[in-house]
């Protein structure tokens, strides 16, 4: 609740902006989940409004245990860190090893919260891989000049599928954080596309 309260300055400050700037709200609104807090904080701004609302899990490299984290996705109910929530377990039941090519996402569970949202069915929980999201990495970096940080290009990879699918509306994607920390391991991994 305290992490979800606090954050929630984010989805309350976004959702006026929007609507000042368009004069309607969003039709969808999208942002990465790893442990899952920029994700609760701006869903919080759009939970009462007629939105659509998608959190999106790392894929990693596959879906195979041990290749993602997308815990909500193919989490089981579990504890840990003194929260019960879905988690990713291995075969004694603890927190399974988890990967994502982003450093923020690679965790075994997500907050509680997004397990009561998931079970509601009010939020739509998907996953982007790592070769999307680093392709929205640079589609964002070279088209607006923003450069996102890894975990935000999640959503950002979401964000561009869902609009091609919708064909017309608006999707309002948060930008959880700069990729500035990410710059130097993206072009040493991937080069300069
Ligand atoms: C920029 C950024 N976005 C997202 C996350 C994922 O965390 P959370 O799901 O708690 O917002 C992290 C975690 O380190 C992060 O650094």
């Amino acid at each position: 609740m305290m992490v979800r309260d606090f954050q929630s300055v984010v989805g309350i400050e976004a959702r006026e902006q929007f609507v000042d700037m368009t004069g309607h709200l969003p039709d969808a609104v999208v942002a990465c989940v790893g442990g899952g807090s920029n994700s609760a904080g701006f869903f919080a701004g759009f939970l009462n409004d007629p939105v659509d609302i998608y959190g999106v899990e790392p894929l990693g490299r596959g879906p195979k245990l041990g290749d993602h984290a997308a815990s909500l996705q193919y989490g089981s109910e579990g504890i840990m860190h003194g929260f019960k929530s879905l988690m990713l377990k291995d075969e004694n039941g603890d927190p399974a090893p988890v990967y994502s090519v982003s450093s923020g996402l690679d965790y075994p569970s997500s907050g509680p919260e997004h397990a009561f949202l998931h079970d509601l069915g009010r939020v739509t929980y998907d996953v982007i891989d790592d070769n999307d999201s680093i392709d929205a990495f640079f589609e964002l970096s070279r088209m607006e000049g923003i450069i996102p940080a890894l975990e935000s290009a999640h959503a950002v990879a979401y964000g561009m599928k869902l609009a091609k699918k919708m064909g017309k509306g608006s999707v309002l994607i948060n930008l959880s954080g700069r990729g500035d920390k990410d710059m130097d391991y993206v072009i040493e991994k991937y080069g300069i596309r």
